[in-house]
């Protein structure tokens, strides 16, 4: 397989191996975000196609995929993992040109892909119900009690464009290793590195429809997808608003949701202000700031305030801005012109409520200055809603309880930092946030693809991170058995 940096590709659908393309269906081209050139085009799906993918997934589950030894699915996992590590540079040039993210950036998307594949097939092997003591209950005498895991059918999957070969991993590997069949509905903006893994996949062994690719908007494929009954789990990753809505449209199936956050990160005023500071920094401009886990609310103890302030400027006043294929960029485009747009909107109108920009705030098309906002307050969008930008403001606090407060204070709730060398406080504060995940002395940016990772409040349902994406892919089952 060969993956040149500059060429225009033309994908279709992917159903039972097929490449599923035609002159009468809608095309949408895919440009890079930060020079507008032609990177690919995609043949849309039409609902028929859908519907085609998910009895293609249903005959494959039951036929191939339920039936297959766990060592099999385990090995194809771990050959596909060996393929994408040897093709490191390829995949992070397409996910360049795609996504606009630096490449130092997509490079590690791609490791991190590498991993959750490797963790993926371990995880094949540690599938297991357990023995549950009968006898623990009156009546329960001489009888045994067994759990078993099984894998649930069809799942449905939508990824968003931000790490569009790593989400579309986190709900894909998981889904292979439990035995399940997936059809994949990846974002139309990035479709271009699902393909290619999707043809690793195959090349590792992956039977043909047990991965679908279904292509095209969203709002044009997710009703058929999410509504279909033969549908065991939808799973989302993306936005709130649709998120919810999907959740609707799913009625009593099961659903995994992970949405946003404008997360919030606590500095005490004991801690390392050097280390917050450039984690911080880092952790509110990777992707441009479109992750779910960005730093956006900065929340810093008054007698450090200034003094960490000034960290935040210069750190933010010292990334490079700009072509993303250039190793020396720090921060690459958005990745649309309105996306752009949208956040510099959000960020005036903050001003106009009284905010004032200390570093960032220009736009140049996709390119959004990093910016630091003070002297917000809690309505304003910058804070209360996610503005998934490399945008974050800095607000001061006196007391431990002020910070939690003011942390809590939101819909939200994804994950969170403390910085302080006070680990009862530390523990204490990490309790007391109402987030999915809370990390002391480090960003809420930072995820590793084996914890769990999913929000609470309005930021989703529903755990991922490689071994509870396993879990709720199975269904439990209880077998009892009166024994003679
Ligand atoms: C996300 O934006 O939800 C994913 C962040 C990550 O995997 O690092």
């Amino acid at each position: 397989m060969n993956l040149p940096t500059e060429s225009c590709y033309y994908f279709g659908s992917f159903i039972d191996g097929q490449e599923v393309k035609s002159d009468d269906r809608a095309t949408l081209e895919v440009r890079s975000p930060y020079d507008n050139r032609l990177v690919g085009k995609i043949c849309c799906a039409t609902k028929e196609d859908a519907e085609q993918a998910i009895t293609v997934a249903q005959r494959v589950f039951h036929e191939t995929m339920k039936k297959m030894p766990a060592y099999r699915r385990s090995d194809i996992l771990r050959k596909t993992a060996d393929l994408l590590e040897s093709r490191t540079e390829q995949f992070a040039n397409l996910l360049v040109l795609e996504t606009g993210k630096p490449i130092r950036e997509a490079r590690v998307e791609v490791d991190r892909a590498v991993q959750v594949l490797r963790f993926a097939s371990e995880g094949a092997k540690r599938i297991h119900g357990e023995e549950i003591q009968l006898d623990s209950a009156r009546g329960g005498e001489n009888q045994l009690g067994l759990t078993r895991r099984n894998p649930i059918g069809v799942v449905v999957a939508i990824t968003p464009f931000n790490f569009p070969l790593n989400l579309v991993l986190h709900k894909v590997a998981p889904a292979i290793a439990a035995g399940n069949a997936v059809v994949l509905k990846p974002a139309e903006k990035t479709p271009l590195s699902p393909v290619f893994l999707y043809k690793l996949l195959l090349e590792a062994g992956l039977p043909a429809g047990a991965l679908n690719i279904v292509m095209g908007p969203g709002q044009d494929l997710a009703d058929p997808l999410v509504t279909d009954p033969r549908v065991k789990r939808v799973t989302f990753t993306g936005s709130g608003f649709v998120g919810w809505k999907l959740k609707e449209l799913a009625g009593h199936k099961n659903v995994t949701l992970e949405l946003g956050s404008n997360a919030p990160n606590i500095v005490f005023a004991d801690a390392d202000l050097d280390a917050a500071a450039g984690a911080l920094v880092r952790g509110a401009v990777v992707t441009s700031g479109q992750a779910c886990i960005s730093v956006q609310r900065v929340y810093v103890q008054r007698p450090v305030y200034e003094a960490l302030l000034d960290k935040l400027v210069d750190g933010v006043k010292a990334l490079r801005v700009g072509d993303p294929l250039d190793e020396a960029t720090d921060v690459g485009p958005m990745i649309t012109e309105a996306a752009a747009a949208r956040a510099e909107e959000w960020i005036q109108e903050a001003v106009r409520q009284g905010a004032i920009v200390r570093a960032g705030g220009k736009r140049q098309g996709t390119l959004l200055e990093p910016t630091v906002l003070t002297d917000v307050t809690p309505e304003m969008k910058v804070v209360c809603q996610e503005i998934f930008a490399p945008v974050f403001s800095v607000i001061p606090f006196d007391d431990e309880e002020e910070a939690v407060a003011q942390a809590n204070d939101s819909e939200l709730g994804l994950h969170a930092g403390v910085f302080t060398k006070d680990i009862n406080r530390a523990l204490r504060v990490a309790d007391a946030l109402e987030t999915g995940g809370v990390w002391i002395n480090e960003a809420s940016i930072r995820r590793y693809d084996h914890i769990p990772y999913g929000g609470v409040k309005q930021s989703g349902i529903g755990k991922e991170g490689v071994a509870y994406a396993i879990e709720e892919m199975t269904e439990l089952k209880f077998i009892g058995i009166k024994l003679s």
